[in-house]
């Protein structure tokens, strides 16, 4: 983490997982877990139709609400799709881009993850921009070079104040639910690596606002050492962020000054 240049940002990926009814209990459990101070920006990304509960559970400036998908298109016959404008109207604040299980799943090219972040930054959304390599392309030595060419299609166009207003989250496909984490120094490689992309494609200045966060396979256990990285500044979670307990445990661990919790 570097608070000075940039965010602090532990954000939860529900992915296809509970109901609405669940919101509001799950937020009030989570907020009496929080730190008492406010140590990082924590985001809970629902699927669409939890996103009204999300907005009336999450009355309070320190959480925020989340989409985990938008559409390429801001409007018209596209049936099954949500706009950018559509989530902007409804508070949302985040929106995941890219994430591995709709590259694989749904098709996802690096030309939509690009065009879905233009959309959303047109919208004032931030977006979360998921990269990461595959166990086959870690062992042939190819992460670096994939994850570079994911970085740069994904920003193509894309101004520097647009860009410090992005988030970029490293997910190795290897790591995500598979309980098997990038060590910190596996993750830090590659966190500090994207930084240095973007310093490439625009300045220093621009690549140390851009908070960069470490997904896969984290948890309780091990995101205090995660979180230690220069390069890692907060984390995406998936299982984890499904209890309350171990998701208050990751925010608390960006709290360095709150050591009652360890
Ligand atoms: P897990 O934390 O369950 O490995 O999922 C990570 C992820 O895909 C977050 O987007």
């Amino acid at each position: 983490m570097n608070r000075k240049y940039r965010k602090t940002v532990i954000a939860g990926n529900w992915k296809m997982n509970k109901l609405a009814s669940e919101v509001k209990p799950f937020v009030e459990e989570l907020r009496g877990m929080m730190p008492k101070t406010k140590s990082c920006e924590t985001v809970l990304c629902v699927p669409y139709p939890l996103i009204p509960a999300a907005s009336k559970a999450i009355r309070d400036s320190r959480l925020a609400y989340g989409a985990q998908d938008v559409s390429v298109h801001d409007s018209g016959a596209y049936t099954g799709e949500v706009a950018a404008p559509m989530l902007a109207d409804l508070g949302v604040k985040y929106c995941i881009v890219g994430h591995s299980e709709r590259r694989e799943y749904h098709a996802e090219t690096d030309a939509m993850v690009n065009t879905k972040a233009k959309n959303l930054l047109a919208a004032g959304i931030t977006p979360i921009i998921c990269v990461g390599e595959s166990l086959d392309q870690r062992e042939k030595g190819l992460t670096m070079e994939y994850v570079d060419y994911q970085v740069k299609a994904a920003l193509a166009g894309i101004e520097a104040k647009d860009v410090k207003k992005c988030i970029i989250a490293y997910e190795p496909i290897w790591a995500i639910g598979t309980g098997r984490t990038a060590t910190a120094e596996q993750a830090e490689e590659v966190c500090c690596e994207i930084r240095s992309v973007i310093r490439g494609m625009y300045d220093a200045r621009t690549a140390r606002a851009v908070s960069i966060l470490y997904g896969g396979s984290m948890n309780a256990k091990n995101c205090d050492e995660l979180l230690a990285q220069p390069d890692i500044d907060g984390g995406l979670i998936g299982g984890a962020s499904l209890k309350p307990q171990d998701f208050a445990r990751i925010i608390c661990g960006t709290a360095l000054e709150e050591p009652w919790i360890r």
